[in-house]
């Protein structure tokens, strides 16, 4: 697939992954639909791409509601004339033991808001943005390409049971999608990071930070843009279908 021109929605745009997808995409001529709940991130990713007002479209967004997911990918269709890309990015964490004990008592569990709150956005909100944007892509006949958004995590990690669950249910429905809507010319794949320099992890604390790096067989924690770049593959070779991309610098869960 051809980089320029394409149309791409990028959902979770205005978080650290999202927004440096959009940079390095916008850089190579991509036209953007930037989908996210907090409206002044995307201002503030608009100001900064700077993109012609008919190449960039910024829509407030819930990924977990039906309704507003349909409307606000029929609403990009409509505005570009089409959909080639959608990269199902938005995600968010509750992280809990599953049950802390203490002399016989217990402490604390995860909740059930913490576990339906994250099932909701990284689970659901993949599934509807998904069948949304590949119904758009089958109505045009141009093929397309979806990219989900996992995590090493999905191999299941200590104190994030409703996270890893719902990371590798992204990973089992990608597999079942790279195989229903190749016949509409719609490849879909995984990628999934490690740990990755966005704002929150680069505020920890640097003991923590280094303890992580430690871990790393790289030595390092990933960049933004490594992950971006990994977008870029994903669209420029036609030949990848049904895979996850692990990017972990060789951190393995
Ligand atoms: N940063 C990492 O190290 C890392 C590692 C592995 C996987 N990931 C995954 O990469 C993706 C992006 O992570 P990030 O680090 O950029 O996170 P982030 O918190 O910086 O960005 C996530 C974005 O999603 C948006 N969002 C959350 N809930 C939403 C909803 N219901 N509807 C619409 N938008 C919503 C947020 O507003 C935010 O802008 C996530 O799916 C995350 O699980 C990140």
């Amino acid at each position: 697939m051809k980089i320029e021109g394409s149309i791409v929605a990028i959902t979770g745009a205005g978080g650290g992954l999202g927004a440096a997808m959009a940079q390095r995409l916008a850089g190579q001529g991509a036209r953007l639909a930037l989908v996210d709940f907090r409206t002044d991130a995307l201002d503030e990713l608009q100001a900064a791409l700077a993109l012609p007002e008919g190449d960039c479209l910024a829509r407030q967004c819930d990924v977990s509601n039906e309704e507003q997911v349909d409307l606000v990918f029929e609403e990009i269709s409509n505005h570009f004339g089409g959909l080639d890309v959608l990269v199902n990015n938005a995600g968010i964490t509750r992280d809990a033991m599953m049950l802390k004990f203490k002399s016989g008592q217990r402490q604390s569990r995860m909740s059930l808001e913490a576990w339906n709150a994250v099932i909701a956005v990284n689970l659901t909100g993949v599934f509807l943005c998904g069948r949304a944007a590949a119904e758009q892509m089958a109505r045009a006949g141009n093929g397309g390409l979806i990219i989900n958004i996992s995590s090493v995590s999905r191999a299941g990690n200590m104190g994030q049971s409703n996270y890893s669950a719902s990371k590798a249910g992204v990973d089992a429905m990608s597999v079942s999608w790279s195989k229903e809507f190749i016949r509409y010319g719609i490849r879909v794949n995984v990628i999934s990071p490690g740990f990755i320099g966005t704002e929150l992890v680069r505020s920890m604390k640097p003991e923590a930070l280094a303890k992580m790096e430690a871990m790393i067989p790289a030595g390092r924690i990933g960049e933004p843009d490594e992950i971006a770049h990994t977008v870029q593959y994903l669209m420029k070779n036609d030949y990848v279908n049904g895979r996850n991309i692990e990017i972990d610098g060789g951190l393995r869960l």
